[in-house]
């Protein structure tokens, strides 16, 4: 696979994204397309979640397995579940875009978080009515699920694709079909973790190489080695910094404004806190009140698209991480100054 190759060797310019007012090409992932290239191959019997920390690339990842599923034999469709337009919402390669819409947009209007459980149903329906699947596959991927339709609906529409799966597609003669839902909402992951008509999937930050390709295209003068203490390799953490002249004290302050405020909020104590700075795997309980937060992740090492690094300097243990070494290190700052 050509794609693959790219990767492998560093990035693929052939995938642009506008960062910062000019074209950064994509990089790195090439383990984690490689999976999720595999998965889609036959029909994967349950829909799949990708969860990670927020800004780690989970949109970019899926947006660009679209791209190229959808120039293989794949209609291949991308829904924003957050958009307000459908336009805006749908990105859909292997058919006629335009004779879509035009059918969703009579049916449905442009309300679309409040819809978009309604919306994938019907998108499903009327591309299967428009193809003839026999020896063809569908990749269909929706981000941003359960934010747009709220963690009381997690359960039941998770159970609506799954099911879908299950007695739908097989009637179609679809061969290949996968199903990827995205969430960086830490609750939302903990609802599907207790079923079995869901598989959970960590995606991690860029690893060290990927993010040095990253590094370059934004700016080739810094080092991307001090970045990566800095951030851990999230990606959108490293785009804050160049948008701020690479000034580290001037992002933090940013974050340390809201995570204090965060923290002020919810009555955790602070020993318990300051025990998982030390070590993110000590007290999972409290942990797990902190992924609430957005301030730790639960990693699942098992089923990670990702290789997750173990490196407590950068706050990341076994089963629990920091969001980023950044989020990290503000607690610490903010528990130092109320000790
Ligand atoms: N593989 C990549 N190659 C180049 N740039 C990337 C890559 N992954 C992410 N980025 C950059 O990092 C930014 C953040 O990534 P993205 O929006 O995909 O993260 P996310 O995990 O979907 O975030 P959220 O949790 O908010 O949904 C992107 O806008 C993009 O500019
Ligand atoms: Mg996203």
């Amino acid at each position: 696979m050509v794609e693959v190759l790219l990767l492998a060797l560093g990035m693929d310019c052939s995938f642009r994204i506008w960062v910062l007012g000019k074209e950064v090409c994509f990089v790195g992932r090439w383990l984690e397309v490689s999976k999720l290239f595999e998965l889609a191959k036959g029909v994967h019997p349950v829909p799949i979640a990708i969860y990670g920390p927020e800004g780690c690339g989970k949109t970019t990842l899926v947006r660009y397995v679209v791209r190229r599923l959808g120039s293989r034999n794949y209609v291949a469709i991308y829904i924003d579940a957050l958009a307000s337009d459908l336009r805006d919402a749908l990105e859909v390669w292997g058919l006629d875009l335009e004779d879509l819409i035009e059918v969703l947009m009579r049916d449905l209007g442009f309300s679309l978080p409040s819809m978009v459980s309604k919306l994938v149903a019907r998108i499903v329906e009327e591309v299967l009515a428009r193809l003839r699947f026999f020896g063809r596959g569908l990749f269909l991927a929706v981000d941003d699920v359960y934010k747009a339709i709220g963690l009381e609906n997690v359960d039941r529409y998770t159970k609506m694709l799954y099911e879908w799966i299950a007695w739908r597609a097989p009637r179609y003669g679809i061969e290949n079909l996968l199903i990827v839902l995205t969430t960086s909402e830490g609750v939302s992951k903990r609802i599907l973790a207790r079923h079995t008509y869901v598989e959970i999937y960590t995606l991690w930050n860029l690893d060290p190489a990927g993010f040095a390709e990253l590094v370059e295209q934004l700016d080739p003068r810094r080092r991307p080695e001090d970045l990566y203490i800095v951030t851990g390799g999230n990606p959108r953490l490293a785009i804050e910094l160049a948008r701020y002249g690479w000034d580290v004290e001037k992002v933090k302050k940013l974050y340390s404004e809201r995570i204090r405020s965060t923290l002020r909020m919810a009555s955790i104590d602070r020993d318990r806190i300051r025990a998982l700075v030390e070590d993110p795997d000590t007290d999972p309980q409290t942990a797990a009140k902190l992924e609430e937060l957005g301030l730790m992740i639960e990693l699942f090492r098992n089923a990670s698209l990702s290789p997750i690094p173990t490196d407590r300097d950068l706050g990341v243990g076994k089963e629990w991480a920091w969001q980023t070494p950044l989020h990290r290190n503000i607690v610490a700052e903010i528990l130092r100054e109320t000790s």
